[in-house]
């Protein structure tokens, strides 16, 4: 079955009419595909799980078009205001506290007292959003546990005929998912690295802002669950020396068999590294991926972090 659909104004609309009728639509973000649904529909934000085989709920991003959203629903501030100002639309997810009971949202929100939103900086996103006329919930469009999706066709090989249509925007520029930052008291707390870099926040808060490892046994997040991310070969990370049998994936002037940045670009890197996970995965002779080390500075923090946990063994 071909449910991939180009960027035209009437695959919008087709797509807004199967989101606001209850059905699940992935599309494009600047990071990751979405597996959208509309917030407000239980039932299809339930169909979200059962099609990533995620075994439990789990809160999940609002994704906006209109920064009024906010005020409906979760508690302000000029500082949330100011961040939406400078960051939006662009990777970096704020969670908040909701202002009220309002049911509609408790299951896309796992029934917690916070909302996680984004305004996502892909024009084909927005179009979408816009034309629904209602936020649409998204995790990345993968099943549970698997490399996050960068293309539509890695969408359709993830989950084919369990979402009714793909929006084909091409390669995602960003490459790793939005940076999630709790904003529900005074120390903003970084729960994923991710797109935005944690300098950047720190420099237009003028305040250092804390990095939460989570806790492995009682995940806030999936994201922070040891084993994520995971190819099917193992890896290896921090490699200078790979192995004669290991699929090397380099960075920099550490060549490789692929290489994420030749120029040693972290932006460059992460847009490549989940596209290059799946095709060291494919191409690995020996069940064996090994990558370069990655700098802990700007994007590297995301890398690093994703890469980490696909090296995981279970
Ligand atoms: O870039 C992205 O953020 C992509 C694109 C599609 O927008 N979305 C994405 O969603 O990565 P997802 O569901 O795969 O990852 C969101 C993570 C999950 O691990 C979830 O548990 C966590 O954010 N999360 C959401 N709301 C939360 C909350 N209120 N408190 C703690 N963690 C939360
Ligand atoms: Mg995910």
């Amino acid at each position: 079955m071909n449910n991939i659909y180009a960027d035209t104004p009437e695959n919008i609309q087709k797509a807004a009419a199967c989101i606001i009728n209850g059905g699940l639509v992935a599309f494009p973000t600047e990071t990751v595909y979405g597996l959208g649904a509309n917030v407000y529909n239980a039932r299809a934000v339930a169909n979200i799980f059962a099609a990533k085989q995620r075994p439990h709920f789990d809160p999940l991003i609002s994704h906006i078009a209109d920064v009024d959203f906010l005020k409906e629903y979760a508690a302000t501030d000029e500082r949330v205001f100011a961040l939406a100002k400078r960051f939006w639309p662009g990777p970096l997810t704020f969670v908040l506290r909701r202002i009220e009971e309002n049911p509609s949202i408790d299951l896309a929100c796992s029934g917690l007292r916070t909302l996680t939103v984004r305004m996502p900086d892909h024009p084909m996103a927005l179009a979408l959003i816009k034309a629904a006329g209602v936020p649409i919930v998204a995790p990345s469009a993968n099943k549970y546990q698997s490399i996050s999706p960068t293309t539509a066709q890695h969408v359709a090989d993830g989950l084919g005929d369990k979402v009714d249509m793909i929006l084909d925007g091409g390669a995602c520029k960003v490459g790793v998912e939005s940076t999630i930052l709790d904003l529900t008291s005074k120390q903003a707390v970084m729960l994923r690295a991710g797109g935005t870099a944690k300098e950047d926040i720190e420099a237009f808060l003028g305040e250092k802002i804390i990095l939460s490892e989570g806790n492995p046994n009682l995940p806030t997040a999936p994201g922070q669950l040891l084993r994520h991310y995971a190819p099917k070969n193992t890896l290896r990370i921090n490699i200078t020396t790979p192995e004669a049998d290991e699929f090397f994936i380099g960075f920099g002037a550490c060549n490789g068999d692929l290489n994420l940045s030749k120029r040693g670009d972290l932006h460059e890197a992460a847009a490549n590294l989940f596209a290059y996970l799946r095709l060291a995965d494919a191409q690995a002779q020996h069940g064996k991926i090994a990558i370069a080390p990655i700098p802990q500075i700007g994007l590297g923090l995301a890398i690093n972090d994703r890469i980490r946990r696909a090296s995981y063994k279970k």
